[in-house]
């Protein structure tokens, strides 16, 4: 069998490190003088970062709208909200300084600010992205990779749904990535970061049945041992700079498109866990901890152990002188430790008071009315097992 073709192209301009804000008037201004700064809930107001970005704004002529707000699992109705600030105030270019739900909910106003209705119906696909705005990120959690790459999700809590959408209109223009505004990040909103960046390994597709290339399946692992190694020194010492800098450029690589090659993407964990935050609104990073060694045990078997050992072999260093059966069961009960022992992330959804009621419609939405296709095809019956099996 051959590699499959790919595309690869990323325009996102990287400007990583501290102290680089000087540069970010300039990078603005290609664009527009009114810009509209977005941010989350506040936290950005409690670090200082606000000001200083707003100050070297307004210091270089520029008007400066505030959107704050955003919710962690952005709403529909915040981006609709943004909209109708944007077009009041004639925004020419936006601003997202935050995580990846501020990132994300901003994607989906850039490109909602030149539709006249519903910014769901874009996320739904009833209606096509055209004319997309010029979108600059700061960010301030590593996790998502949203600050390089082409994906939003957002959520529609009055139908339980969290959808992801995808265009390259949505890459943001330049991203400003400075690991010392990591250094306040919760430990909890570090472990659950640190986790989305592994799933993003294993859903873009490090598990894959499609053909392999030697080379990025190198690259991964690297980005997984990344992972392994600085999580828990960010847990430990939250101003550790090679910690903090380690996993931001992980998180960006993780999901920019460049890993996954001609493989594609599975997206198993993701369309799971979107469904627990969609009926249940929990962090992204903590549904994605519970589900991925449960889907590891699920769909474990001879074809797969290969794959799994290799992965504690490479990734966490166990013995490779086992049964392919031993090192793949090895590697699900070190993982495990990682995520529950060394990261503290809750293990179980009844931890989280999550039970059984929904699951049923879960695992449907989850396959959309067919299967997940991914490294093993799931039907509903499978999601739900695999849910059960987080309980
Ligand atoms: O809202 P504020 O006050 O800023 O606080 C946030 C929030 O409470 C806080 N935080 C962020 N930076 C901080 C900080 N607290 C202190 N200091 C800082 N420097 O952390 C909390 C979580 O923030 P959020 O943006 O929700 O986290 P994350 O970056 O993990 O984003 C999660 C969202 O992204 C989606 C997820 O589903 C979820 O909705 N995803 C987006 C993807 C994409 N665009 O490609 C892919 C992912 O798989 C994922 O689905
Ligand atoms: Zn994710």
């Amino acid at each position: 069998m051959t590699l499959n073709n790919f595309v690869f192209q990323n325009p996102t301009k990287i400007y990583f490190g501290p102290n680089q804000l000087e540069n970010l008037p300039d990078e603005i201004k290609k664009f527009g003088l009114r810009v509209m700064l977005t941010y989350g809930g506040g936290s950005i107001k409690k670090t200082g970062l606000f000001d200083k970005v707003k100050t070297v704004l307004e210091n270089a002529g520029m008007t400066v709208i505030e959107f704050g707000g955003i919710e962690p699992n952005p709403r529909h109705t915040t981006v609709n909200r943004g909209v109708a600030l944007c077009k009041k105030e004639n925004i020419d270019v936006l601003l997202a300084v935050g995580g990846g739900s501020t990132i994300d909910c901003t994607k989906v106003i850039a490109a909602a600010r030149y539709y006249d209705g519903d910014a769901w119906d874009l996320v739904i696909h009833k209606a096509p992205i055209g004319q997309v705005m010029p979108l600059l990120t700061v960010l301030t959690l590593a996790a998502t990779g949203s600050e390089m790459d082409e994906f939003a999700v957002i959520s529609n809590m009055d139908t339980n749904e969290k959808l992801g959408l995808g265009d390259e209109k949505l890459r943001p223009k330049v991203s400003f990535l400075d690991p010392t505004n990591t250094y306040t990040v919760s430990a909890f909103q570090t472990a659950a970061g640190s986790a989305d960046i592994i799933a993003h390994i294993f859903d873009v597709c490090y598990f894959s049945r499609n053909e392999k290339m030697y080379m990025l399946d190198m690259l991964m692992e690297s980005v997984l041992k990344t992972v392994v190694r600085y999580a828990p020194i960010a847990l430990q010492e939250p101003t550790n700079y090679e910690a903090r800098a380690n996993l931001m450029w992980a998180s960006t690589w993780a999901l920019n498109g460049f890993l996954s090659g001609g493989r594609g993407q599975a997206t198993t964990c993701h369309a799971i866990e979107h469904e627990l935050s969609a009926f249940y609104d929990i962090t992204h990073g903590l549904g994605l901890a519970i589900i991925m060694p449960r889907w590891m045990e699920y769909v474990l078997d001879e074809k797969s152990a290969p794959d799994f050992k290799k992965f504690g072999v490479n990734v966490f260093g166990l013995p490779s002188n086992v049964s392919d059966m031993d090192g793949a069961l090895a590697a699900i009960s070190r993982f495990k430790k990682f995520l529950y022992e060394e990261l503290h992330l809750q293990s179980s959804l009844s931890e989280l008071k999550i039970d059984d009621t929904h699951f049923a419609a879960m695992a449907r939405k989850a396959c959309r009315d067919d299967v997940i296709h991914g490294y093993r095809d799931l039907a509903p019956a499978d999601v739900e097992n695999i849910l059960r099996k987080c309980l």
